[in-house]
């Protein structure tokens, strides 16, 4: 492949990434309603959730939102199949427990699982909150939709408890060497900023991960 087709394809995929990056911090924040005590949590979820659905800026930012999860898996695709094409004999002598060779080899079994938790996600509650898909939600004392109640009866299925908790390992990684990546693609080459580009990914990795994963937990207790 051309050099500048690949280095094309590789700042789509770095630039979506970090987009969809700065999605996760937000979404984490607001997720994070849910750890508060009930009653708080419920007005507080549900009134962010109508904003959501509601508010035309964010409206808009979600649609890009979801172009950039569309680009970002059909790039990485494309380098994917383009990478085992290339070189065929790197994946005979891999050696597990060579971690970070192990994750950047894996990007393409990595973010498969990540595609099916979105997919999943999505079809919990994004089909049902944003669509009306399945069964009706009640709205709450103050007329906003349940959203919070379509959250807590999930996470009292402890499948689903597991499967988002699990779930959150193939992000962690995923999120740890593509930000790494994200930022050599996008210039930080010499050694320092090596070094530092490698802290930031590995804390938002960590933060992210047992940020998401311990919310279902919490939920479960509750
Ligand atoms: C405990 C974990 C999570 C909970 C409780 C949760 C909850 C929700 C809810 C209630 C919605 C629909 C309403 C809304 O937009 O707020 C939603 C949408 C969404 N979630 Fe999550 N989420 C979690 C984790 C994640 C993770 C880890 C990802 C990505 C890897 C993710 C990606 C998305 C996306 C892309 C949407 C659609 C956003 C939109 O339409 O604007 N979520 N999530």
């Amino acid at each position: 492949m051309a050099a500048n087709k690949l280095v094309f394809r590789k700042t789509i995929i770095a630039g979506t990434g970090l987009f969809l990056c700065l999605f996760l911090i937000v979404h984490l924040s607001a997720n994070w309603i849910l750890l508060l005590p009930e009653e708080t949590a419920r007005e507080l979820y549900n009134s962010y959730a109508t904003t959501l659905r509601e508010n035309l800026f964010i409206k808009s930012i979600s649609y890009i939102l979801y172009a950039f999860i569309v680009l970002h898996v059909i790039y990485a695709l494309l380098i994917t199949i383009h990478n085992r094409k290339a070189k065929p004999q790197k994946y005979v002598v891999n050696h597990f427990l060579q971690n970070s060779t192990w994750t950047s080899q894996n990007m393409g079994l990595i973010g498969t699982m990540i595609l099916l938790f979105i997919v999943v996600h999505l079809a919990n509650f994004w089909a049902r909150v944003k669509l009306g898909m399945g069964e009706i939600i009640e709205l709450d004392a103050t007329g906003n939709l349940d959203v919070y109640k379509v959250t807590f009866s999930l996470f009292h299925n402890i499948y689903y408890v597991i499967f988002y908790t699990v779930l959150m390992i193939p992000l962690g990684l995923h999120l740890n060497h593509g930000l790494k990546s994200a930022f050599k693609t996008l210039g930080f080459y010499h050694k320092k900023g090596l070094r530092i580009s490698a802290k930031v990914s590995l804390i938002y990795a960590v933060i992210i991960s047992i940020g998401f994963g311990v919310i279902p937990f919490f939920v479960y207790l509750k």
